[in-house]
């Protein structure tokens, strides 16, 4: 059931992967919570309080520090979520932070069509623009902090991407990174390649009605760079105190490093 999607250049990769993406655009928050079985709620809660906890934001639990304009429920801190796709994880940040200034950017523009959307129902404010993460339209230092969801697996050059993300960072800034990782332990691991490789590829092409999106997912993922080489190719782009850890017995990952 594995497919190899060898794609001959950057650009083709990139060009499928905006298209598949418009093309389930319109199913991809169902099935983003349909397959994680809701796990995927907590993971995003999880990666955006790492994101506080590094900036030093304080939880709605600790007691309240001494107010300055970082401390106030996020008030003046400016994050960027990219890939933000539908926007689950900008909301969260924003949930978390409801003072924060938040930008969501993705190359593929139906999924901000349905970011706008939802933001609006929601009655939230935050601004999504297309944009490919290797070529941000932003200025050096514009933000305190970076977040991406389920994004990077598609990126077509990690070492490209990093450091963009690390130029637009403010010196001090914080980039968190939550993404799938491979499950190292038994049974988790055989239970795992089993769902990825020999059942989704079969419930997410009958249901999504896309032909490859869901047999493209295992495949980036078994290309994808495992813990210790993804925090390698952070500290390479300049992050320092990069640390990760994993959740749900290892099925994501959370990196976070500071500029
Ligand atoms: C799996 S979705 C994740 C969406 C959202 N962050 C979430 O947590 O559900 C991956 C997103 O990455 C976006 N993407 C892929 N390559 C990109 C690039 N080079 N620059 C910006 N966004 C990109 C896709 O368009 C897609 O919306």
């Amino acid at each position: 059931m594995t497919t190899d999607f060898t794609f001959q250049s950057r650009e083709e990769k990139k060009s499928y992967v905006e298209r598949m993406f418009g093309q389930i655009a319109k199913r991809y928050d169902f099935f983003n919570h349909f397959l994680s079985l809701g796990f995927d709620y907590s993971w995003r809660r999880r990666a955006i309080e790492i994101l506080r906890d590094r900036l030093a934001i304080p939880h709605k639990t600790t007691p309240p520090p001494p107010p300055t304009p970082l401390h106030s429920a996020g008030g003046g801190v400016r994050v960027l979520d990219i890939a933000c796709g539908t926007g689950d994880l900008a909301f969260e940040a924003l949930a978390q932070m409801p003072q924060a200034e938040v930008t969501g950017t993705d190359i593929t523009e139906p999924m901000l069509v349905l970011f706008r959307k939802k933001a609006e129902e929601k009655g939230l404010q935050a601004t999504a623009v297309r944009g490919d993460v290797e070529a941000l339209q932003f200025a050096d230092n514009s933000f305190d902090g970076v977040t991406i969801g389920f994004g990077t697996r598609n990126f077509t050059d990690l070492n490209v991407a990093f450091r963009e993300i690390h130029r637009v960072l403010r010196p001090g800034g914080v980039f968190v990174n939550l993404e799938l990782a491979k499950p190292r332990v038994f049974p988790m691991k055989q239970l795992y390649n089993f769902y990825f490789n020999m059942l989704l590829p079969v419930v997410g092409t009958v249901f999504s009605r896309h032909n490859t999106a869901y047999k493209y997912l295992p495949d980036s993922l078994r290309k994808f760079p495992d813990l210790e080489a993804l925090g390698k190719i952070m500290e390479e782009a300049g992050f320092k105190q990069v640390q990760w850890e994993t959740r749900t017995a290892g099925i994501v990952a959370i990196h976070s490093g500071l500029k």
